[in-house]
């Protein structure tokens, strides 16, 4: 491997403002965090930047619903977002926002450079308006019948049912999701950057070795089946950067996107006294690499280098995308639990065994990474604890008791720390192609090797014989030398435990510069825990966090007299109400749950069958007393698989919480099962 400095930018997709991290999103930063910690590590010179995409219809909606503005509301969330990234060691060199002077000035000048040399047409259009909003609706905001089957409350671009795409003007009896007016058509005028001037550019671009075989192949099919105009522009109310020569219209919110990785780079570039153009310039010789998910490679492979060549900028090195994160096999799902928010992880688990169990699933492909619970806990608590950090915690110990913990001047077997050194070319090779997978299981087939031969040797009988006790100090000096590479070669996955154990062996740098370096004659620390196991209960804690809220927020809300009334909640309509099914059932069992406290088990009698509930009530009520008694549940609420077993409903009660809470009850004549409205 070429050992010359390279200059290299990296960027992650830049998540958007209107909702929190979860570990789908993870992924992603975790496998770019791996690959820029990786080209550091070589000595590369590479910067890594990212920003919140901060604008769009969604964020102007949630914040009128918040009732703040929008500037308040993507500051808000960008401090979460930024707390998440950081608790999961992504070592951004710069977090920016789209919503910025920077990323205004580049995306002005972009499109004036593209406009300039007849890159955008101005058409009239028709859409879809909310009188009553005073908006233009995007499809996701409009409902009705599907035209070719009539199947009711269809969005207003395809059908889910039987699968037709139209036009949401297309739809029968429309309905606007944000008001439940019926939405008109209405006269605008939007520009067009007009992709099929490109399709030469692009044809070579896409096929020019920058994208994964599979990628450009996607693409090939795109091109062949021609290019259409892309809609860039929308009208206000809208938030995001009003268009400089078209008053009341404002950039889509996927033109300034991916400009914000320019604005990023050019705030770094500020803060750093370094040369933007240098990277930026058509003819530069730095590295660009844009890594993203599968869903938007249209966006990352067509409309950005065409935009950018047409502007003048030159266009990325290539871009990394990876598939989407099942958890146990299925799409992630709210109701399921598997809808995983980053802070929800980082309650429960420390972030580098996810970092690890992604990395010994990722490769350079296109697939879907699925993140199997059990696999998980055992991949692990065998890798990570079972295997390398094994390697020093049966060792060090002899040579701290032993040999007033100083190493060795030699190693009890030169050809084991030599056939470790000799494999760092083919693991620098597989981080560099992001075939992490085959990096991970070869350091786990050294770590096996080196666990063998001190199996063999046996270092704790040695130590036993006064005669052989010095062979103990060459053994053990040999499995920290081994250790501590094999720590060198997880750095970039594992960077908290990379720095423990340079502390532990007493500062050595954990570089490839420094590979070479022996432990011969070292002082080193008394061995502390590095890691500890997974328990599957801190697994199971993770997948419950709506049940687990909705049982605190029984048990736990505060009980001062103010909170005593709370504000009445959103009006919804008839039809919302009529979702919830709401039931008269009988209490017929009722019982403690083992390791919960605030939980009762209830078994609920719906007049054909019987259903398991846990509710946070336990502070309130003996379950002796509730035997027998009636009371009210939702009985279509989706089930919750919890740590005890599933949830299948909710009981409803008033009050605080604590003991503050009151089960409502039917009056005498209701039957178990009936139903209320
Ligand atoms: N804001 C746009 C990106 C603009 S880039 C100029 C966006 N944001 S996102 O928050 O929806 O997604 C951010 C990244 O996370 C995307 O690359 C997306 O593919 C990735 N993922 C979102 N959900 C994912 C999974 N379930 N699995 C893997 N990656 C996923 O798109
Ligand atoms: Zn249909």
């Amino acid at each position: 491997m070429s050992s010359a400095p390279r200059t290299i930018l990296v960027t992650s997709a830049l998540p958007y403002a209107n909702g929190s991290i979860h570990l789908g999103h993870m992924l992603e930063y975790i496998q770019t965090d791996i690959w820029v910690r990786f080209q550091k590590q070589s000595g590369h010179h590479c910067v890594y930047v990212c920003a919140d995409d901060a604008h769009g219809t969604a964020i102007m909606l949630r914040a009128e619903a918040e009732g703040v503005t929008p500037e308040t509301l993507i500051a808000n969330v960008k401090a979460e977002h930024q707390a998440d990234f950081a608790d999961f060691q992504i070592g951004f060199d710069h977090y920016s926002s789209t919503h910025s002077t920077a990323n205004q000035y580049y995306a002005e000048l972009i499109y004036t450079r593209v406009r300039d040399a007849g890159g955008i047409a101005v058409r009239a259009i028709e859409q879809l308006y909310d009188p009553e909003k005073g908006l233009f609706l995007a499809d996701r905001y409009v409902k009705g019948g599907c035209p070719r089957c009539h199947t009711e409350d269809q969005y207003g671009d395809n059908c889910e049912a039987c699968g037709a795409t139209y036009q949401a003007a297309e739809l029968i009896g429309p309905k606007s999701t944000l008001s439940g007016a019926t939405p008109i058509l209405k006269a605008a005028t939007h520009l067009f950057f007009e992709l099929a001037q490109h399709t030469d550019f692009l044809r070579d671009w896409t096929r020019s070795g920058r994208l994964q075989p599979e990628v450009a192949n996607k693409l090939a099919e795109w091109i062949d089946g021609g290019l259409k105009s892309w809609d860039i522009s929308r009208d206000a109310p809208y938030f995001g950067f009003e268009v400089p020569d078209h008053p009341g219209v404002y950039f889509y919110v996927w033109l300034d996107a991916p400009i914000g990785y320019l604005a990023a780079y050019k705030e770094w570039c500020d803060a750093n006294g370094v040369d933007f153009d240098a990277v930026w310039n058509p003819n530069s010789e730095a590295e660009v690499y844009h890594f993203i998910g599968k869903d938007i490679v249209n966006f990352h492979c067509l409309f950005w280098p065409a935009m950018l060549h047409q502007a003048g900028f030159r266009t990325p090195t290539g871009v990394h995308v990876h598939g989407f994160v099942t958890v146990d096999g299925r799409k992630m799902s709210k109701s399921r639990g598997t809808f995983i928010k980053a802070r929800t992880y980082l309650d429960a688990l420390d972030p580098e065994y996810l970092r690890y169990y992604f990395a010994t699933k990722l490769s350079s492909r296109v697939e879907d990474i699925d993140l199997s619970l059990e696999d998980f806990v055992q991949k692990v608590n065998s890798d990570l604890v079972g295997k390398l950090v094994n390697i020093a915690s049966r060792t060090s110990g002899f040579i701290t008791k032993h040999f007033d913990s100083t190493l060795a001047d030699h190693d009890a077997n030169p050809g084991l720390i030599r056939s470790i050194r000799q494999a760092a070319p083919g693991i620098q090779a597989a981080y560099d192609s992001r075939e992490y997978a085959r990096a991970m299981r070869d350091i786990m087939a050294l770590a096996d090797d080196v666990n063998a031969w001190i199996a063999e040797v046996a270092p704790w009988t040695a130590a036993k014989n006064p005669e052989t006790l010095d062979q103990v100090q060459a053994i053990c000096t040999t499995a920290l030398q081994a250790f501590r590479l094999l720590t060198l070669y997880l750095q970039p996955v594992l960077p908290q435990l990379a720095k423990r154990v340079e502390a532990f062996l007493n500062g050595v740098p954990l570089t490839y510069a420094s590979l070479d370096v022996d432990l011969f004659g070292h002082r080193i620390e008394p061995f502390k825990a590095l890691l500890t196991r997974i328990e599957m209960d801190q697994v199971q804690q993770m997948i419950q966090p709506e049940a687990t809220s909705q049982s605190e927020s029984l048990a736990s809300a505060p009980s001062s007299p103010e909170h005593d009334v709370e504000p009445l909640a959103q009006t919804c309509t008839i039809d919302d109400f009529n979702k919830i099914d709401l039931r008269v059932v009988t209490i017929v069992d009722a019982k403690a749950v083992i390791g919960a406290d605030k939980l009762l088990e209830l078994t609920l009698d719906l007049g054909d069958h019987t259903r398991t509930v846990f509710s946070g009530i336990k502070a309130a009520y003996d379950p002796a007393t509730l035997i027998g008694r009636q009371t009210v549940m939702i009985a279509n609420l989706a089930p919750r698989t919890m740590k005890f077993g599933i949830s299948e409903g909710m009981v409803l009660a008033a009050g605080p919480g604590g003991s503050d809470i009151y089960l409502l009850s039917p009056d005498p004549g209701a039957n178990a099962g009936q139903r209320i409205r």
